[in-house]
């Protein structure tokens, strides 16, 4: 660590492994739910649970990139966080949003609309906390030096916090609230998060690889360039059937069809870039997670978004477990991954400590990574069995509940496994102990 607010990031990084725990906790409620185990159904019924699953994913993960980005920043651009106070304050807030959000869940406070579920005046505290973070990482931008992976961050950043405002367009319409749900919704998975998660691995590949930046960052261009062609009309594949006029089908059914071009390049440009390479970096679990997120978000979002992504298919398979199934691979590959892979990138150089070779550490990687295929290929069949029983077969929609019960005990099962990883890794992460106090001891070898 070179610098000394690079610390911040690691409070970030314990937040995101506390939300993220939370958020599993919610996991377990529903799969045992969805089994007919609902025995805590008055505390916490099914829709509070997805609420709240929901959006501590999202948290989480938005905590994870500010993390990274206090991580980052300060290296590109060769100077310190322009406020540590203003960092800390917009943390603790953003905890504070996020629980109170829960809270009220639970006490039936929410909008419904999934995703976007937390109540209107929570909505605004969340803009403002967001506003807090963009201007401290923008001033730092503006007066130190400007590099290309810094800008694509920031720039993601910058358009996730303005693309949250179309949710908040108040209408009497349910067409055109779902029309701005998916401005936000889609329009941050598969259009600005992607370019957050390019310049990360940008970041990771120029240090972990050795390969130029000039060479890495030609390559990041690229790949905004095919996330904006494709994912911007790609949108349209949420307007198919929803009272939207017909000529999304054709537009949402083409450009939607491209996406997974652009989560290609990302896994070709990764793995190119570490066989390229001839630095011998000792932090290989950081390499290894890289390339994993590459590869398991081109198989989740690319391969299994594209599964369901024509009209005639997607006329079917609209609302159900399938879209569960591509939902978790997709957020886990893409975005838990990445923040997973930056985390174990940056422990050793915050608190001086390597424990990312341990035998608990490579655990972690396989048991989430096989976890996760395993919870994918459950969702995936129970997601099937419901769409010909529920859709072809027309049998009513409990009644094909109760059918699919079976399906998840595989599904908590494989659940258990990635727990395991998960608590491994946290395990790991509590190890390493907090930032060093004095960074010039710092073990240089992991920079
Ligand atoms: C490990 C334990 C987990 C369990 C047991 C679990 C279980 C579930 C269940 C049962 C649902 C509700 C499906 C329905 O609507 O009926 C759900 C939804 C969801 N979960 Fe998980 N989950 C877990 C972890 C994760 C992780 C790690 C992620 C992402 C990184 C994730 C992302 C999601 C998403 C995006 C949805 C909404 C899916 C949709 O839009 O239909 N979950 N989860
Ligand atoms: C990392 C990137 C991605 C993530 C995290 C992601 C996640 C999700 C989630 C959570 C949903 C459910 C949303 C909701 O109902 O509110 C969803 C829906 C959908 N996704 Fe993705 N996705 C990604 C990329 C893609 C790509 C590249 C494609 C197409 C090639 C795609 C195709 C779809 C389709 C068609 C739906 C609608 C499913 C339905 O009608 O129920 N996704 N995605
Ligand atoms: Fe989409």
């Amino acid at each position: 660590m070179k610098f000394e607010t690079q610390k911040i990031a690691y409070w970030f990084f314990a937040t995101c492994m506390l939300l993220f725990t939370l958020q599993i906790v919610f996991g377990f409620v529903m799969g045992f739910a969805h089994m007919g185990l609902d025995g805590l159904h008055e505390i916490i019924p099914f829709n509070a649970a997805r609420a709240s699953h929901n959006n501590l994913l999202v948290v989480w993960m938005l905590t994870g990139f500010m993390g990274a980005a206090h991580y980052i920043i300060p290296e590109e651009t060769g100077r310190e966080i322009h406020s540590t106070k203003l960092a800390y304050i917009q943390l603790i807030s953003l905890i504070l949003v996020g629980v109170t959000a829960i809270i009220g869940f639970h006490m039936n406070w929410w909008e419904g609309r999934k995703f976007l579920e937390i109540p209107r005046p929570l909505d605004y505290l969340v803009v403002v906390n967001v506003l807090m973070f963009i201007y401290n990482i923008g001033m730092t931008i503006i007066k130190g030096k400007k590099t290309t992976t810094s800008l694509v961050l920031f720039f993601g950043l910058l358009m996730a916090a303005l693309l949250y405002l179309p949710g908040l367009i108040t209408t009497d319409s349910q067409t055109m609230d779902s029309y701005w749900r998916w401005w936000v919704v889609h329009l941050w998975v598969e259009g600005v998060w992607e370019l957050i998660m390019g310049a990360i691995l940008s970041y990771l590949l120029i240090k972990l690889t050795g390969v130029d930046r000039e060479i890495i960052e030609k390559w990041l261009y690229i790949i905004v360039g095919i996330t904006f062609l494709s994912g911007i009309l790609g949108t349209g594949h949420h307007y198919y059937y929803i009272g939207t006029p017909k000529y999304w089908l054709l537009i949402g059914g083409i450009f939607s069809a491209l996406e997974p071009l652009a989560f290609l390049g990302i896994c070709i440009y990764a793995i190119v870039m570490a066989k390229k390479g001839d630095r011998q970096h000792p932090n290989k679990l950081a390499l290894t997670w890289t390339i994993g997120c590459s590869v398991m978000s081109f198989c989740g979002a690319g391969f299994l978004g594209f599964a369901h992504t024509l009209p005639q298919v997607n006329l079917w398979t609209h609302g159900t477990l399938v879209t569960a199934m591509h939902g978790h691979m997709a957020f886990w590959g893409a975005y838990g991954m990445l923040i997973f892979a930056i985390i174990c990138y940056a422990m050793p150089n915050l608190t001086g400590r390597n424990r990312m070779n341990t035998a608990a550490s490579t655990f972690a990687y396989w048991a989430t990574t096989i976890g996760m295929v395993a919870m994918t290929v459950a969702f995936g069949i129970a997601g099937i069995a419901q769409v010909y029983l529920e859709r072809k077969m027309g049998m009513d929609f409990m009644q094909v509940q109760t059918e699919l019960e079976i399906h998840f005990l595989g599904l908590v099962l494989a659940a258990a496994l990635f727990t395991l990883g998960f608590l491994a890794y946290v395990y790991e992460f509590i190890k390493s102990g907090t930032p060093l106090k004095d960074i010039s001891v710092g073990d240089k070898k992991y920079v």
